[in-house]
Parts: structure tokens; C-alpha cells; sequence
């Protein structure tokens, strides 16, 4: 099935893309022909079971990864056929990475990583939105901490702000939470949802918790490479009811 984004306007989307890793007999299709559309100044949360292709899917659409078929667009620009110097740009400019293991770099201080992307593209924060971000993730006391002075949720704090200070066009997010106890790990939903809601960002977000993609607008359903379902306005019950009714035996779902 295609996931659409029933006619709002659209930050990415996959166009029929297949990915395949290896060959011969270590052949793996990772992706079977997906099609998705990721609406703008939503929160859409990607799930499946391991090894269905979830972070694949979410590699290719930010162009850290290429495809073998199909097409890849974030906002009008295709990014199937970029060359490496464009794509690196797009990426540098246009999106926002939080991945599980935080990537902080150990050397820097909470506010230098925050910056280091904008750093990098030689751009300035806007002072009013860097002040916004740092309040909202609630680092203004740790902004000189190094990363090994801070705990796992202030990390991935520093993570969320470093993606959002420069208002990407869409923030891909891989198992965010996953490092994370309950606490921590909703404070981190927490304010990725506003900034969606107050701020009109855009996330994708791969998660394995039916908590953690209750707080999105909605949920993809991936297995085996394909999108298989999905659900909007999503709570932990109707994830986890979706979750076992795909996991039953076909035949059991006739009951
Ligand atoms: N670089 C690679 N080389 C070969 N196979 C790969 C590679 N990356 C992923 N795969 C395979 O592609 C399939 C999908 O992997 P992917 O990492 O997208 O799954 P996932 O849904 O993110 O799983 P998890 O929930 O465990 O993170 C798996 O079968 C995996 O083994
Ligand atoms: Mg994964």
C-alpha cells in the first residue's frame, strides 16, 4: 500500500523506492517498492519489526543512503539523481539528524554542538529562535557542560536542539528514545511534539514503543520492506492493537 498524506502539503516522499543490499545468496531487499508521503509540520512515526527496513527507509529519504529504484523528494527537490556535492548541501541545509546513540562530539560543549552544523554551513542561530530552542529543551544551565557532564536525556536534549536551531525542512529521528528511561525519553517526545505543533517542524521518527509514537500525528506500519498500514491521531492502544493485529497469522485475523 501507499502512505499518503491525504492532499496537505509534503516534506518528503518515496516514490516506489527498492533498496537491495547484497547478492546471490546474501541478496536482502531491504525496501520492496515503497511509497510514502511525510506532510509538512507533521509527526510521523515509522514502526515495523526489526530488520523491516525502518532505518533503511529513513537513510534513503535523507539521502544518507541511495536507491536502487524509485525516487526520493524532499519538499520539490529530487534527490535521486543529486550529485554528491548538491546532496551533501541539501542534507547540510535542509535536514536535521537525531539519531540514538546522541553523535555528540565528546570535545565540544552542549552549546558548540549545537551550533557546530550551523558552524559548518557558515551560517548564524537566529538569537530569538536560539533562545526558543534552548528554553524549550531546558539546557540554559548546561549550554558549557561537555557531553560526558551531562546525563543520557540531556544528551539527546543537546541532540533535539542541535537539529532544530537550524529549522530544517524536516528532522528524521532513529529511535530517539531508545537510550533513554521513561522520563527522559518523554521529555524528549515532549518537545519534538511542539515543535511540530508550536513550530510548524517537520519529524520522522522510527520508534519500536507504542508510547513513544503516540505523541506523533501518525504512524507508518512497515514489514519485510513494505509499508503494510497505518494510523492517524494514534494512542499507545490503537498502536498496540495495529502491532498484534499485523503480528497474528493471517488466518487467525479471518476469526
Ligand atoms: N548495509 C547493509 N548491508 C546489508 N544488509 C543490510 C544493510 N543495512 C541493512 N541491511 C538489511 O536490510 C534489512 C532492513 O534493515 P534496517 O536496518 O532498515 O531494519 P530496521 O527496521 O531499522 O531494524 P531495527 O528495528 O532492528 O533497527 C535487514 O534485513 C538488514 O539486515
Ligand atoms: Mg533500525
Amino acid at each position: 500500500m501507499a502512505a499518503t498524506n491525504a492532499g496537505g502539503p509534503v516534506a518528503a516522499r518515496a516514490d516506489g523506492i527498492w533498496k537491495v543490499y547484497g547478492s546471490g545468496e546474501a541478496r536482502v531487499a531491504a525496501l520492496r517498492g515503497v511509497s510514502a508521503e511525510f506532510g509538512r509540520a507533521r509527526f510521523t512515526a515509522i514502526m515495523g519489526p526489526s530488520g523491516s527496513g525502518k532505518s533503511t527507509l529513513m537513510h534513503c529519504l535523507a539521502g544518507l543512503d541511495t536507491v536502487d529504484e524509485g525516487t526520493v523528494h524532499i519538499g520539490g527537490t529530487e534527490i535521486s539523481t543529486l550529485g554528491d556535492k548538491a546532496l551533501t548541501r541539501l542534507r547540510r541545509d535542509r535536514i536535521g539528524f537525531i539519531f540514538q546513540q546522541f553523535n555528540l562530539l565528546p570535545t565540544l560543549s552542549a552549546a558548540e554542538n549545537i551550533r557546530l552544523p550551523l558552524d559548518i554551513a557558515g551560517r548564524k542561530a537566529d538569537p530569538q529562535w536560539w533562545d526558543t530552542v534552548i528554553g524549550t529543551v531546558g539546557l540554559a544551565d548546561r549550554l558549557s557542560h561537555r557531553p560526558s557532564q551531562l546525563s543520557g536525556g540531556q544528551q539527546q536534549r543537546v541532540a533535539c536542539a542541535r537539529a532544530l536551531v537550524g529549522r530544517p525542512d524536516v528532522i528524521f529521528a532513529d529511535e530517539p528514545t531508545g537510550n533513554l528511561d521513561s522520563r527522559s525519553g518523554a521529555e524528549v517526545l515532549g518537545f519534538l511534539r511542539s515543535s511540530v505543533r508550536e513550530h510548524g517542524q517537520t519529524i520522522v521518527m522510527v520508534t519500536h514503543d507504542p508510547v513513544a509514537a503516540s505523541y506523533a500525528d501518525r504512524v507508518v506500519f512497515l514489514a519485510d520492506g513494505s509499508i503494510v498500514d497505518e494510523l492517524a491521531n494514534p494512542t499507545a492502544e490503537t498502536v498496540l492493537d495495529t502491532m498484534k493485529r499485523l503480528d497474528a497469522p493471517s488466518d487467525s485475523v479471518m476469526l
